[in-house]
């Protein structure tokens, strides 16, 4: 099967799993609009409510990718979360889990990424101030509770912080991921516009993901009416 909108080899797609060309347009055009070389990541979170909320500013400013770390926090799935809301985007990004700091940050250096840890230190330099147009540009969050971990602190080309001038000493992780997105976003709509859009062979793959997402939610779904259909008759049937 050829999906000539996408000039995409959609072979393993069965016809009634493709979305409408509507939706399709709608993938395709999402795909482009994914920034290149620019990932979250985020060390040991404790509410998964809160991976949510991140997940779903980075699908707003087009990070497709998010980077998890389990160090300390026992694991969980982060495609899981809130995924019987309709809102929730995380079923849309592309995770990369860790099991552990210093592993991940090696490898995220390894492979280019420049490291900008998002921490409360009156010495770091300001989210006002910082140059954040790296090409390839991870913005690193810590703990709800306890921050980012020593071995992340260490690990970290730089320290950024947001000044606080209120009465709390930090910020949601959340709204601080949110505004750090934001911030990256803004100064390359400024100075590397060409980083807010993804090669074409790159957004080819991330509709290839979306797709293959779609296929699944329909699945699933399916999956779930048929259940539910099973469960009906059972109830009527009670109230005899
Ligand atoms: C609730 S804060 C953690 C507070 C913790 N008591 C601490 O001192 O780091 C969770 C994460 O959000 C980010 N964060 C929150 N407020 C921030 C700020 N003002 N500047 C930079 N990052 C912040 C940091 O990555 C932090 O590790």
């Amino acid at each position: 099967m050829s999906c000539p909108v996408l000039s995409l080899n959609c072979a393993g797609y069965s016809p009634e799993s493709m979305p409408t060309d509507q939706r399709l347009n709608k993938l395709k055009r999402i795909a482009h609009q994914r920034q290149t070389g620019l990932t979250v990541v985020i060390e040991d979170v404790f509410d998964p409510h809160n991976l949510g909320a991140i997940s779903r500013s980075c699908d707003a400013f087009g990070v497709q990718e998010v980077n998890v770390i389990f160090e300390t926090m026992p694991p969980f799935d982060p495609k899981e979360v809130g995924k019987n809301s309709s809102t929730a985007t995380n079923k849309w990004l592309s995770y990369r889990v860790h099991h552990g700091t210093e592993t991940a940050l090696r490898r995220l250096k390894d492979e280019g990424w420049q490291i900008a840890a998002a921490a409360i230190d009156p010495a770091a330099e300001t989210i006002f101030e910082a140059d954040l147009c790296a090409p390839r540009m991870a913005l690193l969050f810590g703990n709800e509770k306890s921050g980012l971990s020593p071995a992340a602190l260490r690990l970290a080309d730089r320290l950024v912080t947001i000044p606080m001038r209120g009465i709390a000493q930090s910020m949601n992780v959340s709204v601080s991921a949110a505004l750090f997105v934001y911030e990256v976003t803004r100064q390359r709509m400024a100075r590397r516009p060409e980083l807010l859009r993804s090669a074409p062979e790159v957004a080819a793959q991330t509709l290839a993901h979306f797709l293959e997402m779609h296929e699944q939610f329909n699945r699933r779904n399916k999956r779930l009416r048929k259940e539910r259909a099973k469960q009906r008759p059972k109830a009527a049937d009670s109230n005899m």
